[in-house]
């Protein structure tokens, strides 16, 4: 089937299915096997050859969380680097519906990955900071969602975005200028297909049902005249966990219609909660999250309680071995410990029982200490000036 006929997939579609998960942007809940999500979706996987032909494309090695699998998932990448070779403009779009003073460890896999595209391509980025989105789903008030967008894009800034490639928007406050988009993008999807993909019922409020255009027009170059004028010519790529798909699947069924190009996307895995593999880390499920604003001993904490795919002593850890697969500290470590060699090492120690599980997570508690560390003092040189540069629209570098 092609891809075209597969999207987009509404939400019972979706969770018909023998892995019975449920993966949308509000609940990731059920074991995810991402083998199957990719069927369900209709996107395609990250192959070999894909990775060949992005260290061609970039002159590069690909990034560990290519090569590890972590990006697991595409629409269209292949289009964006047939782009890049014939020496064609494209940008890049990402987002945070800011819903709480910190980001947690999870929402650094598409920030940080995008900044790899950005500088592996040298191209223009737009951000959205969704606190309508957020205002609309969640018990919070209008003026704390307009103050969360300004303390997580302090977060994003720290990860070292360019000011002069980087454009980061607050819906509240840019929502005008998207607006013939968002009229158009809206025209063209009815009450039930929003609820068919969204799950969206009749006591929803309406603000919901509306939304999906919002998050879909920054998808489209004229959405940002400052930047792209009129051209409705340049492709985006959109870097995100796959849960943010269903927006873009409505996106690209609606892109067509309107003379526009469908958004290309490339898809992480979750970064998992402390409590299981087979979810996700949340910030509304504190529990499950490690912050970029926990001290030492709140990451020792937390990764000492951490769920273990060790033995339960240490006699028995020698004999057996622990169990990779479902072990929540040595997931962390494939995304955040770079040396792969060192990582190796660690995971056939661990799995053969020469390494324990104390040993394991003092090494990732040492590495997480060190990134908040190192994430800290490049946000606390985020001044309100800097923030307010990286949301005023202007033109980028491209
Ligand atoms: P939000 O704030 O829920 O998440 C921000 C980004 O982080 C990703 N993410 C994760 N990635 C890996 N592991 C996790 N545990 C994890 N938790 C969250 C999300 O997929 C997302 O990429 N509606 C969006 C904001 C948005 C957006 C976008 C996101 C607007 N436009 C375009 C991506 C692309 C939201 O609330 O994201």
């Amino acid at each position: 089937m092609s891809e075209e006929n597969k999207e987009p997939v509404s939400v019972e579609q979706a969770q018909d299915v023998a892995d019975q998960s449920v993966v949308n942007p509000w609940e990731v809940t059920g074991i995810v096997d991402y083998g199957k999500l990719i069927e369900r979706f209709g996107s395609t996987p990250i192959d070999d050859a894909l990775i060949a032909r992005f260290e061609k494309v970039t002159g590069k090695p690909a990034h560990i969380w290519i090569r590890r699998g972590l990006f697991f998932s595409h629409r269209d990448l292949n289009e964006v680097l047939d782009k890049v070779e014939q020496g064609k403009p494209f940008y890049l779009y990402t987002g945070r519906g800011p819903s709480s003073d910190a980001l947690h460890f999870g929402h650094l896999v598409p920030f940080v990955f995008t900044k790899y595209l950005q500088d592996a391509f040298n191209v223009p980025l737009v951000i959205q900071m969704t606190d309508d989105e957020k205002f609309l789903w969640k018990n919070i008030t209008l003026e704390d969602c307009a103050r969360y967008t300004r303390e997580n894009a302090k977060d994003i800034i720290a990860i070292g975005f360019d000011i002069n490639k980087t454009f980061i928007f607050s819906n509240l406050e840019y929502v005008g200028t998207m607006y013939p988009n968002i009229l158009r993008i809206q025209k063209c999807v009815t009450g039930n297909q929003v609820s068919g993909i969204f799950g969206f019922g009749g006591s929803d409020n309406i603000g919901k049902h509306s939304f999906p255009a919002i998050q879909a027009a920054p998808s489209f170059s004229n959405s940002f005249p400052h930047i792209f004028g009129d051209r409705v010519d340049i492709p985006c790529l959109i870097p995100c966990a796959i849960d943010q798909d269903p927006y873009f699947r409505m996106t690209r069924d609606v892109a067509p219609r309107l003379g526009y190009l469908k958004p290309a996307l490339v898809h992480s895995k979750f970064f998992p909660a402390l409590q299981g593999y087979q979810t996700k880390m949340s910030a509304s499920s504190t529990d499950s999250a490690v912050f970029l604003t926990d001290t030492r001993e709140q990451i020792k904490t937390k990764i000492n309680q951490a769920f273990s795919g060790g033995r339960d002593t240490a006699e028995l850890q020698r004999q057996f071995g622990a169990n990779l697969e479902v072990d929540v500290p040595y997931r962390y470590l494939t995304f955040f410990l770079e040396d792969d060699e060192k990582l190796k090492d660690i995971g056939d120690k661990y799995a053969s029982g020469k390494m324990l599980t104390g040993e394991v997570k003092k090494i990732l508690i040492d590495l997480l200490v060190d990134m908040v560390q190192r994430h800290q003092e490049a946000r606390a040189a985020v001044t309100e000036d800097i923030v307010t540069a990286f949301l005023t629209p202007r033109k980028l570098a491209f």
